[in-house]
């Protein structure tokens, strides 16, 4: 086969997230969430002091997206539901009839246009009064999400086949950690993150469970978390710095997927380790990383079907004592390599062989299970001759076929952030990363393709990178 075609049955989608996109916030018996509590007492933690208040409309506007998917040729649309959209207080007592009829509007037309509906059950967006009983840190929270998951599973689950329970728990823990601006804003860095992380990963298990008990075998579908996995590279080589950055990727990606998708299950050794020995030296009495039953550990692992990354970027690294880096007690810096271009997005390096770094450690390190890349994307501040997005994207795509060609990774389907410009959390409008300019000033958010997105439609068409990319960027 040839080194730039994709597999048969490659699945190319786009994705979104509710209150990036959907708009109103208040509208038809929706719940307030911690980013609409955020936004509006805070919008100065905002670039542009702007809000997901009305965003791309996708709430109103949710048949043009169903088009400009169309219009490309994806094969599925990865969304994610607004928790109190459907659940207005969090807790299922409560069901909001409108949000469901807003949803089954979505999947349906999804499904009469032949997209495969991809659903995130939560991408951020928690009810505001489950934040007000401790947020993630509470490990109740498991069973509300458990409640949650059923009540979608119920109404949607006959039609979704593709559930994703979490996007990126490092970043929800983000929320709770160095005071960043990511709702709900708590800073309690060093111990919030890692309760977060830990009501996380038993509530995907929760919900994962009673997929498996009561609905799989109706419903047939696939469940996954969606990590993010960025790689990590030593900025030197040497024994030691190799290890720094190995036990850097274990307690930044090992972190979410050890307990799931390892065979032993449970934290990775080294930062049960590592946590440990930080607290001790700091005069805790215990570490700060909480701890798995034995049940809990076997009720975490194997909890998948499939798994998915979001990948964006390569940090560089170096020993040093914490503080650059999100995830306390590695002691292992993060930076950037100044040979690289940055997009609009200060933290987005564009280092195209890391996703095949990050796709070979995955497969090694969890026994090769089937890979979707659920997020990788660009941004930019604008304009629709975006050819430094399509850059990215043809080299990135470049080197996921490496992965597969050359290093046997078993990638199932790249999945492209984001469909259309749309609410960048506390970047607000400044950073797009559309394959569809969407115009904010215009009550009607008139959504335009973008030169990349006429790019995707050539790749999903021919299941390859067709020649011209490859050699003449400037005739794009
Ligand atoms: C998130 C998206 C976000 C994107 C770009 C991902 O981490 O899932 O919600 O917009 O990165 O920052």
């Amino acid at each position: 086969m040839s080194a730039f075609r994709f597999p048969p049955g490659f699945l190319f989608g786009a994705a979104t997230s509710a209150y990036q996109v959907e708009g109103a916030w208040n509208e038809d018996g929706k719940g307030e969430s911690i980013w609409d509590r955020l936004v509006h007492q805070h919008p100065d933690v905002i670039n542009d002091q702007s809000s997901g208040d009305v965003a791309c409309n996708s709430y109103h506007l949710y048949q043009e997206d169903i088009k400009i998917l169309k219009d490309v040729g994806f094969h599925f649309y990865r969304f994610s539901l607004s928790w109190p959209r459907i659940l207005p207080t969090g807790h299922a007592n409560v069901v909001n009839e409108a949000g469901i009829h807003y949803y089954n509007n979505l999947i349906n037309g999804l499904i009469a246009n032949g997209i495969q509906p991809v659903v995130t059950m939560f991408h951020w967006d928690l009810p505001q009064p489950l934040q007000d009983l401790g947020g993630w840190t509470n490990p109740l929270l498991a069973n509300y999400f458990e409640d949650y998951a059923r009540v979608l599973f119920t109404n949607f689950g006959d039609r979704v086949k593709w559930w994703y329970t979490f996007n990126e728990p490092k970043s929800i823990a983000l929320g709770y950690g160095m005071p960043l601006g990511f709702a709900p804003n708590i800073p309690t860095h060093g111990h919030g993150e890692y309760l977060v992380m830990h009501t996380v990963l038993l509530s995907h298990a929760r919900a994962y469970r009673l997929y498996e008990r009561e609905f799989k075998e109706t419903q047939k579908g696939k469940m996954s978390i969606v990590a993010l996995c960025n790689w990590i590279e030593p900025k030197t080589y040497s024994e030691e710095e190799e290890a720094a950055a190995e036990r850097a990727r274990q307690m930044h990606n090992g972190w979410i997927l050890h307990p799931i998708y390892s065979t032993a299950g449970d934290y990775p050794p080294v930062m049960k380790e590592w946590v440990a020995k930080k607290s001790r030296e700091k005069g805790y009495l215990r570490s700060r990383l909480p701890s798995f039953t034995k049940e809990e550990v076997e009720m975490v692992r194997g909890a998948w079907d499939f798994l998915a990354v979001n990948h964006y970027t390569t940090f560089f690294t170096y020993q040093g004592k914490e503080g650059v880096s999100i995830v306390p007690d590695c002691d292992v810096c993060m930076t950037q390599d100044d040979n690289y271009p940055v997009a609009a997005s200060f933290w987005l390096q564009v280092v195209p062989w890391g996703l095949r770094k990050a796709l070979n450690w995955i497969a090694k390190e969890y026994d090769s299970p089937p890979i979707m890349v659920a997020e990788n994307g660009f941004s930019d501040h604008g304009g629709l001759n975006d050819t430094a997005r399509i850059d990215f994207f043809i080299n990135y795509l470049r080197e996921l076929l490496k992965a597969i060609h050359d290093d046997h990774c078993h990638v199932i389907g790249y999945t492209v952030w984001s469909l259309m410009d749309n609410f960048e959390w506390i970047s607000g409008y400044t950073d797009n990363f559309g394959l569809y300019h969407v115009d904010f000033n215009d009550p009607n958010r008139k959504r335009t393709a973008k030169k990349s997105a006429r790019v995707f439609s050539e790749i999903i068409r021919s299941n390859e990178i067709p020649a011209e990319f490859l050699v003449n960027k400037s005739s794009l």
